[in-house]
């Protein structure tokens, strides 16, 4: 067996093992106190603020890529991810799930080794020496010397694993960080299906789910039909939170998947679901929230590829949505949505009725309409991904709800919507 051929110091590995407030961010709001104790100008204050502001995004980025919240705690001690990984999970394997390796956090001789065939991608201690750069999206792994051996002992995950992915720049799932697109070819359920400690009734659900989807209910109701993950940007202005808009700001969403999904020490609690989920006997959520949505807030929609639409056909498509479509009436204004004044019954949803229906499982039991900016970049569409392209997506409007769109109509419709 080929093993990784570089050597790397100790000590320029560093894990973030916990979250602690930066350093800059306590400058910078103790040059603001200083300042403002000293009466000083209004624009000084202004840019001090605004650099508070940008250090505290920068803190919740470290927190959306590399924190765990402790949950260690479900991922090594109860599920025992680390003994799979460790043992059975090489780079090849974790790529065709859907993991992505950041190519910015390999140093260069393991670029080579890559690139000349000298690394052995089909080795799991591959794996092991990627979590220990810490290169593999999502992912945090712990890794010992054990009888001069590198070894996982630990490992958990981060917002990044499901709303991260990479630009492919080295080679496929390989490449730079795009935070907050989500990442559609992951494969929660068939990983977590990996854990020895998951009963064979469990496997099969999880194994229904697919690539790009998870079900963020089904541990807390029991019930088995998974969303598409979505993407965490281009949510600034929204104050509805999630496919059936539960929460009003981010945070609230992050809170609940932070302890309910990722098993991260702290506590959530809904009452409209009458939920309430503690774990641990330490909070190492709750502190993070505010850097966390101020990073959120910063992810901005992706602007369409140039030549990836058609402009004109697309400006005529824009007359359709407002006009015959009847699309603007819900997906209005800068965001194209509504979500801010008012959230619709199910059966709005072009992906309803469906058993069990997505909505009757959440807290407001009705839908938020979607955020259209970006949403070339993450098909497939609708809660349930049942639309598989923006054809598809106009298809089901014009369908359903008997628009009467003539094909050119439609077309031009899908246009628009590429080029949102
Ligand atoms: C295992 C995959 C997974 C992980 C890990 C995960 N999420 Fe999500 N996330 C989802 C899914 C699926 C949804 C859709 C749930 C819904 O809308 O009902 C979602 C929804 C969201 C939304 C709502 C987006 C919108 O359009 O309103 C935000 C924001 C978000 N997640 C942020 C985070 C953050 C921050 C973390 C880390 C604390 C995180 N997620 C961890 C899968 C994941
Ligand atoms: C009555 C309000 C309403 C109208 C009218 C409406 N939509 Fe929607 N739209 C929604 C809701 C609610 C969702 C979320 C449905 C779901 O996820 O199941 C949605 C979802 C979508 C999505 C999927 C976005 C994603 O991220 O998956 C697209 C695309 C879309 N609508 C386009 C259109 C177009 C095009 C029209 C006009 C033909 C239109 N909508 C008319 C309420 C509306």
């Amino acid at each position: 067996m080929k093993s990784m051929t570089y050597t790397t110091s100790g000590e320029s590995i560093r894990f973030t093992a916990a979250w602690r407030p930066s350093l800059s961010v306590i400058a910078a709001a103790a040059t603001l106190a200083l300042l403002s104790a000293c009466g000083g100008g209004s624009d000084d204050s202004a840019a001090l603020a605004r650099a508070a502001q940008a250090a505290q995004a920068e803190q919740g980025k470290q927190i959306f890529r590399f924190d765990t919240f402790g949950d260690e705690a479900q991922w090594t001690d109860t599920l025992r991810m680390h003994e799979v990984i460790r043992s059975a999970v090489d780079p090849v394997t974790a790529l065709s799930v859907g993991l992505k390796v950041d190519a910015e956090a390999l140093p260069a001789a393991v670029v080579a080794g890559i690139q000349n065939g000298s690394i052995d991608l089909k080795s799991p201690a591959t794996t092991v020496a990627l979590l220990k750069l810490n290169a593999v999206v999502g992912l945090k792994g712990t890794v010992e010397a054990v009888n001069g051996a590198d070894t996982l002992t630990r490992v958990g995950i981060t917002c990044a694993l499901c709303h991260s992915t990479v630009d492919n720049s080295f080679a496929p799932g390989i490449g730079k960080r795009l935070d907050g697109w989500p990442n559609r070819d992951l494969n929660p359920g068939a990983i977590i299906a990996l854990s020895p400690a998951v009963d064979a009734k469990e496997v099969a659900a999880l194994k229904t789910w697919g690539a790009g989807k998870f079900d963020p209910r089904h541990n807390v109701d029991g019930l088995n039909k998974p969303v598409v993950i979505p993407p965490a940007y281009g949510l600034d202005g929204i104050h509805r939170i999630t496919f059936t808009g539960d929460g009003e700001d981010i945070a609230y969403w992050n809170r609940y998947v932070a302890v309910a999904e990722m098993g991260g020490l702290g506590t959530v609690t809904e009452p409209r679901l009458n939920l309430s989920i503690t774990h641990g006997t330490q909070d190492l959520v709750s502190s993070k929230l505010p850097a966390l949505q101020a990073y959120q807030l910063t992810l901005k929609a992706p602007e369409a590829p140039a030549g990836s639409f058609d402009a004109v056909a697309a400006a005529r498509g824009k007359l359709v949505f407002e006009g015959a479509g009847r699309c603007a009436s819900c997906h209005s204004g800068a965001t194209f949505t509504d979500a801010n004044s008012r959230l619709h019954p199910a059966s709005n949803s072009m992906a309803e009725p469906e058993s069990p229906s997505y909505a009757s499982r959440s807290a407001t039991k009705q839908y938020r309409t979607s955020p259209l900016k970006g949403v070339w970049q993450h098909a497939p569409y609708f809660h349930d991904g049942s639309a598989a392209t923006l054809d598809d997506v106009v298809q089901a409007y014009n369908r359903k709800q008997a628009l009467g769109l003539t094909a050119p109509q439609a077309a031009d419709l899908a246009q628009y919507l590429k080029s949102l």
